[in-house]
């Protein structure tokens, strides 16, 4: 279906997908590379709406209509944005996908994770990352970033550190079980421009 490359950047909350992808979108397009930076959820006008829905406090939310709104919104991004840019042979770096659903409704809240592969394939009509950056880091230290950051939670980063542990092991898994496509960095005692300048060697070496 595509002529591009498509990388996604996952990990827990504040491990730095958002910076990281700053830095590898800027690096590429200064190679002159045509590149498309985008994010979930969110990416599109609908997207934006649903993040606003999912990560605000206001609405009363089962397992089940997270993990399809997630889904949703993912769908228009890829119609949208993500399949027209990697048909017109770009670089599309999106700050989490697919397996953020999976660590976060899959191994985090405990929903089937068959279930929630069929939906997401459902909704990315089957388009898998190239290549995804896995930045790990203890949830402890990724929320208090977040939080510093921000100064305050979304609905999802304020549930208990133990959900938040369970996600950061189901990333980990699904690493595991895509040895060829992940590439896990222990970002820790990293800094920034050290991470970046991983991220870039490893990227040129694939791409
Ligand atoms: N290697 C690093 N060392 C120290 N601080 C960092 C590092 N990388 C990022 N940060 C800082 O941590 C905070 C979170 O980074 P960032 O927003 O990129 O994370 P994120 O994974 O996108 O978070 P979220 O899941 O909330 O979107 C930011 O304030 C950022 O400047
Ligand atoms: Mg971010």
């Amino acid at each position: 279906m595509s002529r591009g490359f498509f990388i996604t950047f996952e990990g827990p909350d504040g491990s730095g997908k958002s910076t990281q992808a700053h830095f590898l979108a800027q690096n590429l397009q200064e190679e002159g590379y045509s590149v498309l930076l985008t994010r979930e959820p969110g990416g599109t006008a609908l997207g934006e709406a649903v993040r606003g829905i999912l990560l605000g406090k206001d609405l009363q939310m089962s397992n089940e209509t997270e993990a399809l709104l997630y889904a949703a919104a993912r769908a228009q991004h890829v119609e949208e944005k993500i399949k027209p840019a990697l048909e017109q042979g770009k670089i599309v770096i999106c700050d989490r996908f697919v397996d953020s659903s999976l660590a976060y409704q899959g191994y985090g809240l405990g929903l089937p994770l068959e279930e929630l592969k069929k939906i997401n394939s459902f909704a990315a009509r089957g388009l898998r990352p190239n290549l995804t950056f896995l930045l790990d880091l203890e949830p402890e230290r990724g929320l208090a970033r977040a939080r510093i950051e921000r100064g305050q939670m979304d609905r999802i980063e304020e549930r208990a550190l133990e959900f938040h542990s369970k996600v950061r092991h189901g990333f980990l898994d699904l690493a595991k079980q895509e040895r060829e496509r992940f590439c896990v960095l222990q970002i820790a005692d990293m800094s920034k421009e050290e991470t970046a300048a991983f991220i870039w060697n490893q990227t040129l070496n694939l791409l």
